[in-house]
C-alpha cells in the first residue's frame, strides 16, 4: 500500500450543467481507488447528512420565491457542514477528497449568475469553510448549450429549479469559471469537456498525475494506463 502523506489532498470539480463532471469524479474516484489509495468522493450541495436535506430545498422547483441571499446562505449552510462532518476529518486522515462542486460554485452561480457583490461570496464563503480551500480544481469547460443538449439526450430527470433558469444566467456562470480558471491558474485547471467520457477521462487524468506525484501520493506515473 502506498505511504499516506500526512494531509490529504482537496479535488473539486466544476462546471456548468450537463459537463459530465459526475461522471468524471465516479471514474477518477474508481482509479484512485485500483492503485490503494484512500480516497472518498463527495458533493455539493450535499454530502452529510444536513446538507443534502438543504439540497433538497434547494432545488425544489416549488421553491421560486427563493431569494438570492437566502439561496446563499443554504449553499453556505450545506457547505459548511459537509466540510465540518466530511471533509475536513478525511483530509486530516490523510485521505483525497474528490468533491463535485465546493466554493467556486458559489462564486460562479451566486458571484456571477446571480450578481451577488464578489467580496460578500469571497468573505461568506471563507466563514463557511473556516478557510479550507481546493488543493486542485478542474473546470469542466462546455457551452451551457451543449450542457443543456446533452442533458436533454440523457433523458435523465425532470429539469430542477435552476436548471429552468434562463441562457443569460448560465452564460454568466461560465464566464466567472473562466475568470477563475485566469486569476488562479496554478489551482484552477480549465479543460475542454467535450468529446466522449473516455477523452474527457484522459484530459483529467493527465492534470491529476502530475499533481498527485507532487503531492507525494504517487511515486511513479501509473494513473493513465499506457
Ligand atoms: P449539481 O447540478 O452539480 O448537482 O448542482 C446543483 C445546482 O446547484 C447546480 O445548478 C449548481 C448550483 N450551485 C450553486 O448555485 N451554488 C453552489 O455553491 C453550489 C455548490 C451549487
Amino acid at each position: 500500500m502506498p505511504r499516506k502523506p500526512a494531509r490529504g489532498a482537496l479535488i473539486t470539480l466544476e462546471g456548468v450543467e450537463g459537463s459530465g463532471k459526475t461522471t468524471q469524479g465516479r471514474r477518477l474516484l474508481a482509479r484512485l481507488r485500483c492503485l490503494g489509495l484512500s480516497v472518498i468522493w463527495t458533493r455539493e450541495p450535499g454530502g452529510a447528512r444536513i446538507s443534502e436535506r438543504i439540497r433538497r430545498i434547494l432545488l425544489d422547483r416549488r421553491h421560486r420565491e427563493m431569494g438570492a441571499n437566502a439561496e446563499m446562505l443554504l449553499y453556505l449552510a450545506a457547505r459548511a457542514q459537509n466540510v465540518e462532518q466530511l471533509i475536513a476529518p478525511a483530509l486530516h486522515q490523510g485521505t483525497i477528497v474528490i468533491c463535485d462542486r465546493f466554493s467556486d460554485a458559489t462564486c460562479a452561480y451566486q458571484g456571477g449568475g446571480r450578481a451577488i457583490p464578489m467580496p460578500t461570496v469571497t468573505s461568506l464563503n471563507r466563514f463557511a469553510t473556516g478557510g479550507l480551500k481546493p488543493d486542485l480544481t478542474l473546470f469542466f469547460d462546455l457551452s451551457p448549450e451543449e450542457g443543456f443538449r446533452r442533458l436533454g439526450r440523457r433523458g435523465r430527470r425532470r429539469l430542477d429549479r435552476l436548471e429552468v433558469e434562463q441562457a443569460a444566467f448560465y452564460r454568466r456562470v461560465r464566464k466567472s469559471y473562466v475568470a477563475l480558471a485566469e486569476r488562479e491558474p496554478g489551482r484552477v485547471k480549465r479543460l475542454s469537456a467535450s468529446g466522449s467520457p473516455e477523452e474527457v477521462q484522459d484530459r483529467v487524468l493527465e492534470m491529476v498525475e502530475p499533481f498527485l506525484r507532487r503531492r507525494g501520493f504517487l511515486k511513479t506515473g501509473a494513473l493513465r494506463p499506457s
